[in-house]
């Protein structure tokens, strides 16, 4: 009996120990992505860039502007819940508006439709109006986004040490 109680604590011990690691490593990694979503004042400027910028395509989250309707496979999606715009991890979002291409995980955007962004809209606006998209996103979207995220940790940190933020360190 003792030896059998023994053994239950140690196995208790390793559970109560593997649990705590595991603790660790999902509160300290950072892999949730780079959008900065819970910024009040950045997901605010991003409406407004997003309103002038992309609305008129892809209309507005709250329903005040229509998407643009085309005749192609490819007509712009809604950014909603009802959309797919979640699937893709913070830098390929980055990646896709700003280039039409992501490094990986995406099908370039075709160039006829979608215009690239680079030099239209500087790297932290783009952050803000991706941001501000997010935002507009019900907690399980967000949650589901998050996941994604997880799975493309490496990438989101390589591409936000690229992203030039306005504060002059880039030149
Ligand atoms: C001239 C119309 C137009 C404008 C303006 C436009 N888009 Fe698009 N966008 C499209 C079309 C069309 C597609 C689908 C292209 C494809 O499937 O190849 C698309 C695809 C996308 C996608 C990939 C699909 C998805 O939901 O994940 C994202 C992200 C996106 N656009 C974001 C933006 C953002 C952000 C802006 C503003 C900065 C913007 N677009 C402005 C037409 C537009």
């Amino acid at each position: 009996m003792l030896v059998r109680a023994a053994y239950t604590i140690a196995f208790l011990c390793l559970v109560g120990a593997a649990g705590w690691g595991l603790h660790g490593v999902l509160t300290t990694q950072d892999d949730d992505g780079f959008l900065q979503w819970r910024d009040p004042a950045v997901t605010a400027a991003g409406r407004v860039l997003y309103a002038s910028h992309c609305a008129s395509c892809h209309g507005m989250p709250d329903g005040s502007v229509k998407p643009t309707v085309n005749t192609s496979a490819k007509a712009p999606p809604l950014h909603d819940a009802s959309g797919h715009t979640w699937e893709h991890p913070d830098f390929a979002l980055f990646q896709l508006v700003r280039d039409g291409v992501a490094v990986a995980n995406c099908v370039p955007l075709d160039p006829e439709l979608m215009p690239k962004f680079k030099g239209i809209v500087s790297d932290a606006e783009l952050v803000a109006i991706l941001s501000y998209i997010k935002s507009t996103w019900p907690r399980a979207v967000r949650q589901n986004h998050d996941r994604v995220n997880m799975m493309y940790g490496p990438y989101n940190r390589a591409v936000r040490k690229l992203i030039d933020t306005g504060s002059g360190e880039h030149g």
